[in-house]
C-alpha cells in the first residue's frame, strides 16, 4: 500500500474533466509516505541554512527554488508524478516556473487569504500555468490546508489581491463572496492541484506542528517574459517579450 502512488498513468479522464471545470484537484499519494518523510526532512535541514523569502510575515515562511539548492528536494520538484499529472490536466507543453517551500509555523501563523496567483507573475502568452501543493506532513484543516473556490478560474483579468487581508480578493470580485468553498485536508505525500488563476486560500496553523508544504508552479512552454519585476527571473537575462526558458525554467514535459 505504501508504494501506491498515483501518476499519469493512473489519474482518470473524470478526474481531469474535473480539474478543468473546477480549476482545482486533490491527489491522493502523488509520492509515498516514505518519500515525503525524506522530503521533510530534507526541508527542515534547508530551513536551517537558506536565506527566507519575507522573514518576518507570519503568513507562512518561504524558501524559494530550494530544487537548486538541495539534491532531496530536487527530486520532488523533478518527481514524474508530480510533471506528468499536471501535464495531463494542463493539456499543454510545460516548463517549471519555481518551486517554494512554505512553512506555517505552530500556533504563531497568520492565514494565507484569498488570492489568485497568476497576477503577481510577469507572463504573457501563457495558456495555462498550475502549481503542484504536495503535504510533507499531514496538513488537515487545523494545520492550515486549503480551501479553493470552484470555477473562479474564470476570472481572468483581475489584478494582484493582498494574501494578507481577507477582503481584497471580494472587492475585485465580489460575486465569489458567495460562491462554495472546499476545503481539502491532506495526508503526507498527498497534493492539490490548482489553475494559476483559482482563488485559494489556507487557514493558520493552530496545531503544536510545523505544517510543510511544498509547491512546484509550471507554466505552459510558451510563456514569454513581460519584464515585470519578479525575483526567480532576475538575473537569467530573459528580454522582454522573449520565451521564459533556460537552466532555472527547465521543460519537464
Ligand atoms: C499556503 O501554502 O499557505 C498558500 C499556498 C498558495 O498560496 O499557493
Ligand atoms: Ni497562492
Amino acid at each position: 500500500m505504501d508504494n501506491w502512488t498515483t501518476s499519469a498513468d493512473t489519474i482518470s479522464q473524470e478526474a481531469i474533466e474535473k480539474y478543468r471545470r473546477t480549476g482545482f484537484l486533490r491527489v491522493r499519494g502523488i509520492v509515498t509516505p516514505e518519500e515525503a518523510a525524506e522530503f521533510r526532512q530534507a526541508a527542515e535541514e534547508l530551513m536551517g541554512r537558506l536565506q527566507e523569502r519575507n522573514p518576518d510575515s507570519t503568513t507562512f515562511r518561504q524558501f524559494v527554488n530550494v530544487w537548486t539548492q538541495s539534491e532531496v528536494l530536487k527530486k520532488l520538484t523533478l518527481h514524474s508524478n508530480l510533471k506528468s499529472v499536471a501535464a495531463k490536466l494542463a493539456g499543454v507543453k510545460l516548463r517549471l516556473w519555481h518551486d517554494h517551500l512554505l512553512v506555517k509555523e505552530p500556533k504563531v501563523s497568520t492565514p494565507t487569504e484569498f488570492h489568485q496567483d497568476q497576477p503577481y507573475w510577469p507572463h504573457a502568452n501563457s495558456t495555462h500555468s498550475l502549481s503542484c501543493w504536495v503535504a510533507l506532513n499531514d496538513v488537515p484543516v487545523e494545520r492550515g490546508c486549503m480551501t479553493f473556490i470552484p470555477g473562479s478560474h474564470r476570472y481572468t483579468d483581475l489584478m494582484a489581491q493582498n494574501l494578507k487581508s481577507s477582503t481584497s480578493l471580494f472587492e475585485l470580485a465580489p460575486d465569489l463572496a458567495w460562491d462554495e468553498r472546499v476545503t481539502l485536508p491532506l495526508k503526507a505525500g498527498d497534493c492539490t492541484f490548482h489553475h494559476g488563476r483559482t482563488a485559494h486560500m489556507a487557514n493558520q496553523n493552530v496545531t503544536d506542528e510545523h505544517r510543510f508544504g511544498m509547491a512546484i508552479i509550471y507554466i505552459d512552454a510558451s510563456t514569454t517574459y513581460t519584464g515585470a519585476k519578479h525575483e526567480v527571473i532576475e538575473g537569467d537575462g530573459i528580454k522582454v517579450g522573449h520565451l521564459i526558458e533556460g537552466r532555472h525554467f527547465p521543460l519537464v514535459t
